[in-house]
């Protein structure tokens, strides 16, 4: 087993793959950070690249969150006690928002990320499967009735805490804490998509695009 210090670091050097980028980079020579919204996310590789290059990086960058989150689960860490028990979840925690933090500021790519949402969804997947499945329906809703991602992020964002509080409670307060703390997040990374979305300039997807020809 290795130190959490160490497991701390190894988190949100797993979170700082720059997965945008480098398959951006690999396969289309392109730097997705000066297209679009200029986010090294999934959503604008989608925007960018198209789906080819954004399914790769939206399942890649929920990989990250969901196995830093469960990285002491898979490499044994010293110091945290049983599986579920309150100790273990609360390091979990750590893990999980050390990948997030890498996916946001990452190493790799000049300290330029993303905005955080796969990432943050492969964590509570790890924490809570009931309540990210929830979020999951709630964005998918979202998403096809306004065709805005970003909006889609922000309220599956906010159904989180909601969900570990009410609807399938985990009966840690630093969960429901930590969920509060992720909505704070997402409006903080988001803050450009919310003053699109007031401003209606904020881009739309095309869910179903039909060729016209
Ligand atoms: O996944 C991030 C999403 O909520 C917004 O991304 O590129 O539209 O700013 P983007």
């Amino acid at each position: 087993s290795i130190y959490p210090i160490s497991a701390l670091i190894l988190a949100y050097l797993c979170g700082s793959i720059p997965t945008a980028v480098w398959i951006g980079r690999a396969f289309f020579d392109v730097d997705v950070r000066e297209y679009g919204s200029g986010n090294a996310g999934a959503t604008n590789t989608f925007r960018v690249l198209g789906k080819k290059a954004g399914i790769p990086v939206m399942l890649i960058d929920i990989l990250k969150g969901w196995t830093a989150t469960n990285l002491a689960f898979f490499i044994g860490v010293s110091t945290t006690g049983a599986y579920n028990s309150a100790a273990y979840i609360n390091y979990a925690l750590a893990l999980g928002i050390a990948a997030v933090m890498g996916h946001l500021f990452p190493i790799f790519a000049g300290f330029r990320g993303g905005k955080g949402i796969a990432t943050l969804f492969g964590m509570i997947l790890a924490i809570n499967l009931p309540a990210a499945l929830v979020c999951v329906g709630v964005f998918i809703t979202v998403l096809l009735i306004t065709r805005y991602v970003s909006l889609g992020s922000i309220i599956a964002g906010f159904t989180y805490p909601i969900c570990v509080t009410f609807v399938f409670p985990m009966y840690i307060r630093s969960v429901i804490i930590y969920g509060m703390c992720m909505c704070l997040l997402i409006l903080v990374t988001h803050q450009k998509n919310i003053e699109r979305l007031l401003k209606g300039t904020e881009s739309k997807v095309n869910l179903f695009k039909r060729k016209t020809t």
